[in-house]
């Protein structure tokens, strides 16, 4: 196998990702464009490409995938944006924003869709069945986050099982469907879905921390957006189980309080030591992921794996 150019491979699933937005009507293209082009990671495609390290080699198959990946990912982002009401996103305005609610849930719409049609072609049924089932998993995640908003009743394993559903399911899904689609054995898709998982995890709660340790212009849109959307993630979640001044700040926090009492509470998480705690937290399912590399066979691939998720665990943006 001649070695792995990530920048490379990227490079050639932006090329198609462009070509899959091409549409017969010009607001879809366009609005969908906007979202592409205003930059994301491209972290689930990086773990599809990956995680077909090994299996045979990758194919056409695996690119689909990593194609499919991000537009369903891409196509959550719009709506998670519609639900939350959100301005900015990657340091651009939002659909809803630039152009208005409505063109905003189709132009969601029109991401899946496009993301199923890539990978319509694939033979192996198992890539059907499972990216489906987490469709509907990251829906009802969605659902969970919504219904929980400003509830301070929530556990930390209310919290766990809603990231679960939202976030580390599309991941495991690019490490699991990466493994299928390059024709690894079942072990090595059992275990490459395990490593996407505790990846998932990971990246979640960094997400969750760099929303109140960021900057605006780094994360592209205010810092505390989630607290000011009522989203309790872990770091607030630990604060409040030892901190009773807090907790009751928090209980008393709606979707039409004080801006000043956000950021009261903001504060007192951005310099607490859950911070750390929540970092930590992260850096054991990371510990996990990487454990489980080490067991993979084919050691050509891992250094490069293990950099990568290192790298995403100690991201910034
Ligand atoms: C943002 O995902 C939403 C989460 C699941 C945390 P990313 O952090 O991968 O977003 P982009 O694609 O890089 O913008
Ligand atoms: C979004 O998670 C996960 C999705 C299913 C889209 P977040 O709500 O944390 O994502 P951001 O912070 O808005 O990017
Ligand atoms: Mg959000
Ligand atoms: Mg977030």
């Amino acid at each position: 196998m001649s070695k792995l150019n990530m920048n490379n491979e990227i490079k050639i699933i932006e090329q198609r990702l462009e070509e899959a937005l091409i549409s017969k009507d010009q607001i879809l293209e366009d609005a969908s464009y906007h979202l592409f082009s205003s930059g994301g990671k491209r972290v689930r495609p990086a773990f599809v490409i990956l995680s077909s390290q090994f299996g045979e080699e990758i194919n056409e198959d695996v690119y689909r995938v990593a194609v499919a990946l991000e537009l369903i990912h891409m196509a959550t982002l719009v709506h998670d944006d519609v639900i939350d009401k959100s301005d900015k996103r990657r340091g651009s305005l939002t659909i809803a924003k630039k152009w208005d609610q409505d063109t905003a849930i189709l132009t969601g719409n029109f991401l899946l869709a496009v993301g199923l049609e890539h990978i319509s072609n694939i033979e192996d049924n198992r890539v059907h069945k499972v990216i489906s089932s987490a469709i509907v998993e990251v829906c009802m995640g969605e659902l969970y986050q919504f219904q929980d908003q400003f509830n301070a009743h929530q556990t930390i394993t209310n919290y766990l099982r809603r990231i679960k559903r939202k976030t580390a399911l599309l991941i495991q899904l690019s490490t699991e469907v990466g493994a299928i689609a390059s024709h690894a054995d079942t072990k090595t898709v059992r275990n490459l879905k395990m490593i996407g998982h505790y990846i998932g995890m990971s990246f979640q709660i960094v997400d969750d921390i760099l929303d109140f340790t960021s900057t605006e212009k780094k994360l592209g849109k205010p810092v505390g957006s989630d607290l000011m959307n009522g989203h309790l993630t872990l770091p607030v979640l630990l604060e409040m189980r030892k901190n009773p001044e807090f907790k009751s700040q928090i209980e008393q926090l709606g979707p039409n309080s004080d801006q000043s009492l956000f950021d009261k509470c903001i504060q007192t998480v951005k310099h607490s030591d859950v911070i750390k705690q929540s970092q930590a937290i992260s850096d054991r399912y990371l510990d996990k992921a990487l454990h489980l590399i080490d067991q993979l066979e084919k050691d050509d691939a891992k250094p490069i794996f293990k950099k990568i998720i290192k790298k995403v665990g100690k991201r910034n943006v």
